[in-house]
Order: structure tokens, then C-alpha cells, then sequence
């Protein structure tokens, strides 16, 4: 039986911290393989690179995601108990209520008000002499996703929870203070959520029906109960934070609309389904989520590789988004690629590979997709800014990754 190869260091944590994007993909590329054993976050972990890594990946019967998360990512980006730790029947049954929020009517709601809302903000922007577009894509996000998720929300309450829920995602891998700054908002946000659902469930405050709000709050698990309060919240916030999250994917629209003054003219000219093409090679080509995490269910042989029952096992999302094997000129932006074939659901996976109802693949996709596209058609058609000079490197250490000055604008005026 072969030997997975190992990364020599006694704990590589260090080294994925310093290249969280690069460090799987490099070290396949130097063992030859696609995959090796390294020692991260105090664990032996199986790392693996590429669509037929993905595609074993996502093999229920070989890996589950019951105790895999890393308890300061559980402390902070996911809260416990929620579907991302779920395996089996359980998994299933509440992968199904938030599949049931993202239809195509729900999702265009949601873009619709996203929609309006960058409206009233850019008027904003358009009296400052410059604007840091990552912070300023948080409020409008905020008032979009509440309004459309049935969570009342005073004016004065529109600061704090944008700071909580963009520090869950945005804090979460940070050096030191950061990370506490989102353990800290992991608790005031869940306590937040709590009252929302114990709110409604006593009939003190309504939601639309089907709104996100009213669906965590009454969903039934499979044995007919209600969910604990606490993990309602948490499911609650699994809907708010990466609609939230979607500002990073909007930032890198700009970016690749500002270094690509070609597409720009395409979604000026409206060209059929370009809008689709340029949205999803921003997802594909920009590093936002660098790999997920699962724990093999039983010992088994991969390619005569052994899988020990137990071991940790981390798919890079990165490098399989820029895998030779599956994507030419894997480093260039190119929306075009997306017209001349669709991927398979293991060569593309920015939110996750196979199948959503069925997996872990993220059932967000549809709403990232769309406020996306609204963003795009927005910034190219209604909106006129300048870049000013800055630094619009990516800092690829960082998670997630951002252009260094977060991407400043400038003299904007939003087309009447
Ligand atoms: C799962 C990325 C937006 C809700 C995931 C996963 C990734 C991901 C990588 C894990 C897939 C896996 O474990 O196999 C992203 C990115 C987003 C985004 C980069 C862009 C901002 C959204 C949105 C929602 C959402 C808008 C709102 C509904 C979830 C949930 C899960 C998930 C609930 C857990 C699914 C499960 O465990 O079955 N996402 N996501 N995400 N995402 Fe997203």
C-alpha cells in the first residue's frame, strides 16, 4: 500500500495561516500527488486537491461532518448545532427548510431589494469625496436581508448588528483581538436571534409567511419537535451572515470590472447571458472560502491510499477552482470560459461541490449569483466613480482575501 506523502514540519497550522489559499495546491504540486497528510490545528489532517478529490469528498458514505469544524470557527463563523455539522436523515430534513427559502421568487425578492438599497446608498456616496466599497456594501446588505428575512429592525439598531454579523465571517480567522471580536458577536447575535424566534413563536411578532425568519422559527425537526431556540438562531444567522458575505464576492465585481474595462462594455451592451458568465468566473477566479472540512465515517483505500476511521480530511476550494486538469489558463479572467462549457459540480466549487439538497453545497449560491449580477449591472451602467490611486493587490493571507485598501471609490454619481 502506497504512503500518503507527509508534510515533514511537526504542525504546518503555521504555514497554512501564512498561505491559507496556496498551501494545499503548492504542496500537492511538490509531492505530485493530490494529496498528502500534514498535522494542522493540532490534528493529523488528510489534505486533497482536484475534481476526483472532491468527487470522494463528497461521498457521504466515506466522510461525515459531525465534530470536523474547528471549535474557533464553530465559536464564531458557524455556531453550534446548526446544518453544517448535521450528517444523515437529520442533515437532510434541514437542509430542506433552507433549500425551501431559496426559489427563483425568493431569491429575485431579495435582489430586488438589494437593488433598491445600493440605489439609496449610492446617493450617499455620491456626497462623499471617497468611499471604501467593502464597508459600504455592509448596510445596504444588512437592510436588504432583514427586510426580505422578516427581521424587524429599528434604524438605530442598523449599525450594531451589520458590525456583529460582518465580524462572524470577517473576524472569524483573524490574528488575536479580531477573533475574540468575533466570539463576542457570535454571543451578542445569537442572543439577538433568540428573542426573534422566541418573539414569534408566542405570537409578540409576526413574519411573512415562508420568510426565513418564520421558517427556522417553526421548523419541525424529524421528530416533530421545534428546534432548541439557541439553534434557531444559529440557523437564522445562517441565512443573514453570508448574504452579508456577499460584499467580498461584490468587491471583487468591482476589482474585475476595473482591470477588465472589456466587461464592463459587455454588461453595458447587455449581451445575453454575459451578466451569468462574468458573475460566475469572479466566483471561480477570486479566493474567497479556502477548503471545508469532514472526518472519514470508516477505514477505507482511496487510489490505495489508506483513509483511517476518524482523520481529518480538507478539501482546498482554491486550487480545485484553478486546476489545471479542469480549467485552462486556470489564472487568467476569462467570463467566456463559461459559455463554451459548463464545469462539472466538482471542478467548480466556490460554495461547495455535488449536489445542494443532497450535500453540504451551499444553498446560497442562487442569492450570491444574483445580488452579484445586481452589483455588476449597477456599477456598469447606473453608477459613475473613479478609482483612485491605491493599493488593489489582494492580501492573500488575510481571510477572507480583500484588496489591501478594501477598494476605495471615488466623485460618485448614480446615473439619474
Ligand atoms: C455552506 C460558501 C453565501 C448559506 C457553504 C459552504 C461554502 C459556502 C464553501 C460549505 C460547503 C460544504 O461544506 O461542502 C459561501 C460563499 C458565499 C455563501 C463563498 C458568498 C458569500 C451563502 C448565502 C447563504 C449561505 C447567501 C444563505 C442562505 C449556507 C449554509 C451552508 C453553507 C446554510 C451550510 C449547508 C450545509 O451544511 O448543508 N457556503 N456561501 N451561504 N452556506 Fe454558503
Amino acid at each position: 500500500m502506497p504512503r500518503i506523502p507527509h508534510d515533514s514540519r511537526p504542525d504546518s497550522s503555521l504555514a497554512l495561516l501564512a498561505d491559507p489559499y496556496g498551501y494545499i495546491g503548492r504542496r500537492c504540486v511538490e509531492f505530485g500527488t493530490d494529496l498528502f497528510e500534514a498535522r494542522l490545528l493540532l490534528r493529523r489532517t488528510i489534505c486533497m486537491t482536484g475534481p476526483n478529490a472532491a468527487a470522494l469528498f463528497y461521498d457521504r458514505s466515506r466522510f461525515q461532518r459531525t465534530g470536523a469544524a474547528p471549535e474557533p470557527l464553530r465559536a464564531t463563523l458557524f455556531g453550534q448545532g446548526g446544518v453544517q455539522g448535521l450528517d444523515g436523515d437529520a442533515h437532510r430534513h434541514r437542509k430542506a427548510m433552507f433549500m425551501s427559502l431559496v426559489t427563483a421568487a425568493q431569491v429575485d425578492a431579495l435582489a430586488r431589494r438589494f437593488e433598491d438599497e445600493l440605489q439609496t446608498a449610492a446617493r450617499q456616496w455620491s456626497r462623499q469625496p471617497q468611499v471604501v466599497l467593502y464597508d459600504a456594501l455592509h448596510e445596504p446588505l444588512t437592510q436588504a436581508v432583514c427586510g426580505w428575512a422578516g427581521v424587524p429592525l429599528e434604524t438605530s439598531e442598523v449599525s450594531l448588528r451589520t458590525t456583529d454579523l460582518v465580524a462572524l465571517f470577517d473576524q472569524a480567522a483573524a490574528p488575536g483581538l479580531g477573533h475574540f471580536r468575533a466570539r463576542a458577536a457570535r454571543k451578542r447575535s445569537e442572543a439577538w436571534a433568540v428573542a426573534l424566534v422566541e418573539a414569534l413563536r408566542a405570537g409578540r411578532l409576526s413574519a411573512p409567511p415562508g420568510s426565513p425568519l418564520e421558517a427556522v422559527a417553526l421548523h419541525r425537526d424529524e421528530n416533530e419537535q421545534w428546534l432548541p431556540p439557541r439553534v434557531a438562531a444559529v440557523e437564522l444567522l445562517n441565512v443573514l451572515r453570508p448574504t452579508l458575505a456577499v460584499s467580498v464576492f461584490i468587491v471583487f465585481v468591482a476589482h474585475a470590472l476595473h482591470l477588465h474595462p472589456e466587461c464592463r462594455l459587455a454588461l453595458q451592451q447587455r449581451e445575453a447571458g454575459y451578466a451569468d458568465c462574468f458573475v460566475q468566473e469572479v466566483r471561480r477566479h477570486y479566493p474567497f472560502f479556502p477548503a471545508v472540512v469532514a472526518r472519514v465515517r470508516e477505514d477505507f483505500e482511496w487510489r490505495g491510499y489508506p483513509f483511517p476511521a476518524g482523520r481529518r480530511v480538507m478539501l482546498d476550494l482554491y486550487g480545485t477552482n484553478h486546476d489545471s486538469r479542469a480549467w485552462r489558463d486556470p489564472l487568467a479572467f476569462e467570463p467566456a470560459r463559461f459559455r463554451e462549457r459548463t464545469p462539472t459540480p466538482f471542478e467548480f466549487v466556490p460554495q461547495g461541490g455535488a449536489e445542494p439538497h443532497k450535500h453540504h453545497r451551499c444553498p446560497g449560491e442562487g442569492i450570491a449569483v444574483e445580488l452579484m449580477k445586481v452589483a455588476a449591472v449597477f456599477f456598469s451602467t447606473r453608477l459613475n466613480y473613479e478609482v483612485p490611486l491605491q493599493d488593489l493587490l489582494l492580501d492573500m493571507k488575510r481571510l477572507p482575501a480583500l484588496p489591501r485598501d478594501r477598494f476605495v471609490i471615488a466623485s460618485v454619481r448614480v446615473a439619474a
